[in-house]
């Protein structure tokens, strides 16, 4: 075999140099432009629909059906126009955290790339309700009703995503839309049937909601608060995923019982909340909580002090029956206040179908360019703790 001769070797290394220096270039450049536009108080109508929808991608996360990630989404993350994926049981192969890492990648290798992952969330809330290996093995009712309820959050929290073959660091972007601060109300309800609720004592709720979100934390997984202000009232056929629900509990209650465990995580400093899709007529009797501005921007954000992401529940619920298509849905809670819309009906259309209704509702200003990139550069900070 022939060595490669030292000139050869040289300009190899030269090429390599030279070649990485100008990709870093046109990503800076074009990176540096996007971040201009969010600081400049330019029209943002007059933008072309490339700059806009990779400024509505960070909004927007997708999902895919069974176990292979669609070449689809990986080109729409190449193209900048992706904000994060959420995987289900059915993505759950051997080959998945590969997967992963060809998202990323793609992702890293486009022109919109910020030097931040892709968000990678999943319902790792634990018992029944966990999408990868590894646990939490107790479900919050067994955590709550334990000797020690908030040492066993604690010890259950960093296992989520964090754990099992896959998570050993194998998943990039790891964020998990738990835990569930819902304060249930009787036995056998909506949080109690599948044993989601750590208790109907609403200290306990905070003390394992904030002792599990810490420790997740700590170890490098993005915790998500669900679903706010709470869904403990619901009773068992009060299922958001279905149909609409109405929880008529008053204020008082609501503030005094539900809300308390999201205040114990806001002061934790909790990156995402998720709120509810149930209509809490107390405060606004026209809209679910997470289509309600009265709810995000005013409750959580001004009167609860949040300053972190709104991350959607499944913009396909079934509560949203009277609220529009797919993308409709979307601009209303981006309107409202919400960061993220989450397109999880594992269909890569739904989620390209929110993209292009951010887009178009940026243009006709329905969406005030102004909160729109607030809340990019939300998101963008919650990114760069990945
Ligand atoms: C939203 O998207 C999903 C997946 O494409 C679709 O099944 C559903 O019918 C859509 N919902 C509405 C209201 O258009």
């Amino acid at each position: 075999m022939q060595l490669p001769s030292a000139a050869a070797l040289l300009s190899l290394v030269l090429w390599s140099i030279l070649s990485a220096t100008t990709k870093a270039e046109a990503t800076a450049k074009e990176t540096t432009s996007i971040y201009d536009l969010l600081d400049s108080p330019v029209s943002w109508t007059s933008l072309s629909d490339n700059k806009l929808s990779i400024l509505a991608g960070y909004h927007v996360i997708y999902s895919w059906p069974g176990s292979i990630l669609p070449q689809r989404l990986l080109n729409l993350a190449e193209a900048g126009k992706v904000g994060g994926v959420i995987i289900f049981g059915e993505n759950v192969v051997d080959g998945l955290p590969a997967q992963i890492q060809s998202l990323q990648d793609a992702y890293a290798n486009g022109p919109a790339y910020d030097g931040t992952p892709l968000l990678v969330v999943t319902d790792q809330e634990g018992g029944e309700v966990v999408r990868l290996p590894g646990g939490p093995e107790e479900s919050a009712k067994e955590i709550g009703s334990s000797a020690h309820p908030a040492r066993a959050a604690a010890s259950a929290g960093p296992t989520s995503p964090a754990a099992g073959a896959m998570a050993e660091g194998l998943i990039i972007g790891k964020g998990n839309l738990a835990p569930v601060l819902d304060v249930y109300r009787k036995e056998g309800d909506f949080d109690d049937q599948f044993e989601r609720s750590f208790s109907k004592d609403p200290d306990i709720v905070k003390k394992c909601g904030t002792a599990f979100l810490n420790s997740q934390q700590a170890n490098g997984v993005l915790a998500t608060t669900k679903h706010f202000p709470g869904l403990g009232a619901a009773d068992s056929d009060e299922n958001t995923d279905l149909g609409p629900v109405t929880l008529d509990v008053p204020l008082k209650q609501l503030r005094s019982i539900d809300e308390l465990p999201f205040k114990g995580a806001i002061a934790a400093g909790v990156s995402m909340v998720m709120p509810s899709w149930a209509v809490y007529p107390a405060l606004d009797p026209k809209r679910p909580a997470g289509l309600s501005s009265k709810w995000i921007r005013a409750e959580l954000r001004q009167r609860l002090g949040f300053k972190g992401v709104t991350i959607s529940d499944a913009i396909e619920a079934g509560a949203l029956e009277d609220s529009g298509s797919n993308s409709t849905r979307a601009v209303t809670a981006i309107e409202a206040g919400m960061d993220i819309a989450l397109a999880s009906a594992r269909d890569v259309s739904q989620g390209k179908e929110v993209l292009d209704g951010l887009v178009a509702a940026i243009r006709d200003g329905s969406i005030s360019g102004q909160d729109f990139a607030a809340s990019t550069k939300r998101i963008m900070a919650l990114r760069s703790k990945l």
